[in-house]
């Protein structure tokens, strides 16, 4: 008995990005006036992410919560960027209701990408998902400007923001040391020493104290606390 599945290859030309890849730089209109991506950038950290369409509800909660979370971004030297592909006079009349309902200031630009460039180039649109809308992607881009994660999320579900914080501190340190984060980890908790190192380096890297449960599973203190 063979199952057939249909593919449909409408986006075939997209260039999807993955882990790894150089995070393409671009200018933009912005609500906080004319962004290049890097200068914006800087040397720090960066979210870029893309949501459905101005004016509607999931939306509007994702854009409040990234706001009131301004001074966690903030301090892990992290930059944020928004984009929809409705035009800047709206995003404006938009974050007015945005911090009326979430009790907020929007304090990031968003970018009005009414041509799509941004979209097309970080392939937001899913076409099978929604023909004209982005989807709810996020990119979380390193200081050497290449991209440290993705995320994909239907227009149905918002983003859970706390989880975004959660992976860059997980990103920042597994920068640093040697370490991998378990799952669930949350900032303060042990970590795990990463394979490539033997069990005799680690416990010279690593003076705070090594648990070996397993040869391949090996805990330490969290090294940058
Ligand atoms: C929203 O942001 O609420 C939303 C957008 C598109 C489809 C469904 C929900």
């Amino acid at each position: 008995m063979v199952d057939y599945v249909y593919f449909s290859f409408s986006n075939q030309n997209a260039m999807s990005l993955r882990l790894g890849d150089v995070a393409p730089n671009f200018k933009a209109s912005t609500t906080e006036g004319e962004i290049d991506l890097y200068e914006y950038l800087g040397t720090g950290w960066g979210v870029l992410f893309s949501h459905p369409a101005d004016f509607t509800p999931v939306c509007t909660t994702e854009l409040g919560r990234t706001a009131q979370l301004k001074d966690e971004f903030a301090r892990r030297n992290v930059k944020v960027l928004a984009v929809s592909v409705d035009p800047l006079d709206k995003h404006q009349s938009w974050v007015n209701d945005i911090n009326e309902t979430q009790s907020t200031t929007v304090n990031f630009p968003i970018i009005a990408d009414q041509d799509r460039k941004v979209a097309d180039l970080y392939d937001m649109i899913h076409p099978n998902a929604s023909a004209t809308a982005t989807v709810r992607s996020l990119f979380i881009i390193g200081p050497d400007k290449l991209v440290k994660l993705i995320i994909t999320y239907p227009a149905s579900t918002g983003r859970n923001f706390v989880e975004v914080l959660r992976v860059i501190d997980s990103l920042q340190l597994t920068a640093g040391y040697q370490v991998a984060t378990p799952a669930d980890w949350q900032e303060g908790q042990d970590v795990i020493v990463v394979p490539a190192v033997s069990t005799e380096d680690a416990q010279k890297k690593f003076p705070k104290g090594l648990k070996v449960v397993k040869p391949y599973l090996r805990y330490t203190p969290q090294p940058n606390k």
